[in-house]
């Protein structure tokens, strides 16, 4: 075993791994034969970035599928296609609603509210297979935000649900909905990705207005003990306006061909052209209009790479890219997915032409 993998062992056991609280509807298992798919990072990454290259403003969507999801959905805020048979989905139930101050006060702008953080296992067909509640009744960090699979993890950001507030950063085990809570950090953070390379987590704030980077690779052991907060070991503002990230997928280190007329080796501090990049979805709300896009980002700077506006609307007139979104190449095209609607959601599966 490598020497950072038993201290992060280590480290791990001293940390907290709840016990999950969890709803079974069907007697499937979590995960087909309990055999973990691979990756972005390690199958389809490099495909999708490709394919992604090649979109536009013109690009042509085809439908290809609409799936109503089981259930009350709450507000879907991540998800992640695990293999060929199922979406985990991670969503808010929201009991309380926030309520914005009239100043500011500790810092922020709302009331805590209250609610619940979920993680919803479904197969493709829509059908629910197990609803784990990931947070306590009272816990003040309750909001699940976009999310992440590793090959092996599910990551996730469980943070207070209104801005400049905290959060704790664990990941769930897709075989059994098992939580382990690593950290906890002196922000709202939203998205997360796991850049499986560096063996870094990356964390987008409320609006995605900055990243920070936190090392499991270097840091192991110094995870400062809860309820304490971590530093992280850098964190980047976020120079594009655009949309704000919602929910990122990490697709692996990828050389982007157009980044090949910049080429200045000290502009890039540690990866030459072949950048760290993720995909990322979310909105901006201009004036009264809901802008939706879709990016490649690179996660180290949070440069985007590429980025394509989506005009397209749910059947409730919502932006596809209002939450949750993952990708997948089928037959040589790429396939964007997306979960825009509360509550009663329907899973969209668009192709590029
Ligand atoms: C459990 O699975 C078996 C076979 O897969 C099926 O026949 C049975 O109806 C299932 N039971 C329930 C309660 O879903
Ligand atoms: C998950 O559980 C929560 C709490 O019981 C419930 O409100 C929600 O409807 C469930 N969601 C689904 C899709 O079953
Ligand atoms: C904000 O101000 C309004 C009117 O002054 C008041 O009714 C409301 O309760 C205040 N809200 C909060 C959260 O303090
Ligand atoms: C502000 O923070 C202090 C110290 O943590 C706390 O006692 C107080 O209740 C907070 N105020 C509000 C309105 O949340
Ligand atoms: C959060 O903090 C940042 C930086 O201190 C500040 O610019 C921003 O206005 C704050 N946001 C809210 C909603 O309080
Ligand atoms: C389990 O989750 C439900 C909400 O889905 C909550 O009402 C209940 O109190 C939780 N149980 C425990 C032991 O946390
Ligand atoms: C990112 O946000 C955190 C928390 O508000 C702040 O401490 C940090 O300075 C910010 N970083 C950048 C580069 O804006
Ligand atoms: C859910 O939405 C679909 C259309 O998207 C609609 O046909 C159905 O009646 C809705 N169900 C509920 C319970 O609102």
């Amino acid at each position: 075993m490598h020497l950072s993998r038993l201290l992060l062992a280590a480290a791990l056991a001293a940390s907290s791994a709840a016990s999950s609280n969890v709803t079974i509807y069907s007697n499937e298992s979590f995960v087909p034969d309990n055999r973990l798919p691979t990756s972005h990072a390690t199958s389809d990454g490099g495909e999708i970035v490709n394919l992604f290259l090649q979109l536009s403003r013109s690009t042509t969507w085809k439908l290809i599928s609409k799936t109503k999801l089981e259930g009350d959905t709450g507000e879907p805020e991540g998800m992640v296609r695990v293999g060929d048979s199922r979406l985990f989905v991670s969503s808010g139930q929201w009991t309380v609603p926030t309520e914005k101050y009239n100043t500011t006060i500790n810092g922020t702008d709302r009331t805590t509210g209250a609610g619940f953080a979920h993680m919803i296992i479904y197969d493709l067909q829509g059908q629910r297979i197990a609803n784990a509640t990931l947070t306590a009744p009272g816990d003040i960090e309750y909001h699940g935000g976009g999310i992440d699979y590793d090959g092996r993890y599910i990551w996730i950001t469980i943070a207070q649900y209104r801005p400049n507030s905290t959060a704790t950063i664990a990941r769930i085990d897709p075989l059994n909905l098992e939580q382990t809570r690593l950290f906890r950090t002196h922000d709202h953070n939203g998205g997360i990705v796991h850049d499986t390379t560096t063996d870094e987590l990356v964390t987008l704030n409320w609006g995605a207005r900055n990243a920070t980077t936190w090392s499991l690779r270097k840091y192991p052991r110094r995870f400062t003990p809860f309820p304490g907060f971590t530093p992280p070991v850098r964190s980047v503002a976020n120079p594009s306006f655009f949309v704000d990230y919602q929910d990122c997928k990490f697709l692996g280190h990828h050389s982007i061909p157009s980044l090949v007329a910049f080429q200045n080796p000290s502009s890039w501090s540690r990866h030459g052209l072949v950048r760290p990049v993720m995909l990322c979805g979310g909105v901006a709300t201009i004036s009264s209009y809901n802008l939706g896009g879709l990016a490649l980002v690179d996660l180290e700077t949070m440069l985007p790479l590429w980025e394509v506006p989506i005009s397209l609307t749910s059947d409730l007139g919502v932006s596809l890219t209002q939450n949750p979104v993952d990708a997948q190449v089928v037959d040589g095209k790429l396939r964007v997915w997306f979960l825009p609607d509360q509550r009663n959601s329907t899973l969209y599966i668009y192709e590029a032409q």
